[in-house]
């Protein structure tokens, strides 16, 4: 821990958060009438996902929430970005509501609240409805309907409570993994189709938004409420000053960034991308009022989700999308799209064991750089952390290199908002130990053990006691 001492450079009402995802970390994959999502049915395939782990039963958030918002409390959060499962809602999608489901989130929503911790919900972290998925799932106008019906419902069920909402949680990884590399669900490798689901999620995106300000403006829902779109921000470097690395890292900035910031930030698609895909695959295909739609329903905030920054290479070679999904340390290969260009990685950074460059100063500049782009909209860091096996040294989990990264994070954030930039909260990736998708439950974030031998025990690491003097202190103590 360093100690540093001196003035914050955080505003008083910053918001000092942590995160989690309702797949993640609640399990009661069936209680009480929940139907399944595609994650269900996806992890339960032989070969998808690390040893077969699956969030059946996850951190058993979903009956343990009272002893975990206790924890957040103790830990003194200021606010709990989570998301809700919308199977749980809806067990078919749409149609009928499952009131147990709605009875769990105003309950852990009223238990947040007494303990003077602001919820911060996403609407959609990843676990679609099965039964939307059989219809076409997001390549489906359907499905977007269902969306805002349930988005409709968890503004008048919360709305009243509920502040801070996002629609959607990064559409690189859902749509990129599960249409691009296959390696999320539905599982393909289909440029067009996933061009044409990712469109129907801006869609979704912007039809809640409008509900949402229709709300707004009818006084059901909370005046000061605000809605943002959750990406992932992957600050993009050349590996050299070779014209074709440029021009591959310039490729890798519009797919990869402006591709999926654009149409929430600006309403629009990059256009010179937009040409080519149209050329190419005839895809996004608009519907009448789209167009508009987009450019009339832009986020109050854009929340950033930061690990890592990426070199980029051109590639005339690499065909691989698989990843580091083990944790044993350089096994994984090189990433890149054959043609277009590639991730690289090299001697002088220094990396994770899964692979991921560790890169603080990324969080500055990828907001800046973002900033250039859009403006000065305001930021919340949705998500950071570091994936570890933590060491658990005579019953204590001694996770001194997460301490080190959150807090050279928090110094890049406070460069940030130094330099102009509205940030307005951070969130540490994640409150509590969860699973990690394809990765299991050793790649451990919380600051809070699940014991998964000893009946999910919950145990406070080291970080957990750090965490709390920084919040303590405004950001000072780290
Ligand atoms: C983000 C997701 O992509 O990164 C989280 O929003 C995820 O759900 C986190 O867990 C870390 O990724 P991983 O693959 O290490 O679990």
């Amino acid at each position: 821990m360093t100690d540093v001492k001196h003035v914050s450079a955080f505003p008083d009402n910053f918001l000092w958060g942590a995160a989690s995802a309702a797949y993640q970390v609640e399990g009661g994959h069936d209680a009480d009438g929940k139907g399944p999502s595609i994650w269900d049915i996806f992890s339960h395939q032989p070969g998808t996902t690390h040893e077969g782990t699956n969030g059946d039963v996850a951190a058993d958030h979903y009956h343990r929430y009272r002893e975990d918002v206790a924890l957040m409390a103790e830990a003194g959060l200021q606010s709990y970005r989570f998301s809700i499962s919308w199977p749980r809602l809806f067990p078919e999608g749409r149609g009928k509501m499952n009131p147990a489901g709605l009875k769990f989130y105003s309950d852990l929503i009223d238990e947040l609240i007494k303990h003077g911790i602001k919820p911060m919900i996403t609407l959609y972290h990843w676990d679609l409805p099965q039964a939307l998925q059989d219809i076409g799932g997001w390549e489906s106008r359907e499905t977007v309907d269902a969306f805002e019906q349930y988005a409709r419902l968890c503004f008048e069920a919360f709305g009243d409570r509920v502040e801070l909402w996002s629609t959607f949680n990064e559409t690189l990884i859902f749509i990129g993994m599960g249409y691009f590399t296959g390696a999320h669900p539905p599982g393909l490798t289909d440029a067009k189709r996933g061009i044409q689901a990712c469109h129907h999620v801006f869609i979704a995106h912007a039809k809640a938004v409008k509900a949402f300000r229709e709300y707004k403006d009818s006084r059901l829902i909370n005046k000061k409420s605000q809605i943002g779109f959750v990406n992932v921000m992957q600050p993009h470097d050349p590996i050299s000053d070779k014209p074709e690395d440029i021009a591959a890292c310039k490729m890798a900035d519009d797919l990869l960034t402006h591709w999926l910031y654009d149409p929430v930030l600006k309403g629009e698609y990059p256009a010179h991308i937009l040409e080519i895909a149209q050329r190419t695959w005839g895809v996004p295909e608009f519907a009448d009022g789209d167009e508009a739609l987009l450019k009339s329903n832009i986020c109050d905030f854009i929340g950033v989700n930061y690990y890592k920054r990426e070199w980029i290479a051109a590639n005339p070679d690499v065909d691989n999308t698989k990843i580091n999904t083990t944790g044993k340390k350089g096994s994984g290969k090189e990433f890149g799209f054959k043609g277009l260009f590639k991730f690289v990685r090299t001697p002088e950074s220094t990396y994770s064991d899964w692979d991921w460059e560790i890169y603080p100063q990324g969080l500055c500049v990828g907001m800046q750089r973002l900033k250039d782009r859009y403006g000065n909209i305001p930021f919340y860091i949705t998500e950071n952390g570091l994936g570890a096996k933590d060491p658990i040294i005579e019953g204590e989990v001694l996770d001194d290199p997460r301490i080190k990264y959150l807090s050279d994070h928090i110094a890049a954030a406070e460069s940030a908002i130094k330099q102009g930039i509205d940030v307005r909260g951070y969130y540490p990736w994640s409150f509590i130990d969860l699973l990690s998708w394809l990765n299991g439950y050793q790649k451990q974030y919380g600051f809070v053990y699940v014991d998964q031998e000893n009946n999910l025990a919950r145990k406070r690491k080291k970080s957990f006691f750090w965490y709390q003097n920084v919040i303590n202190s405004n950001g000072t103590k780290r």
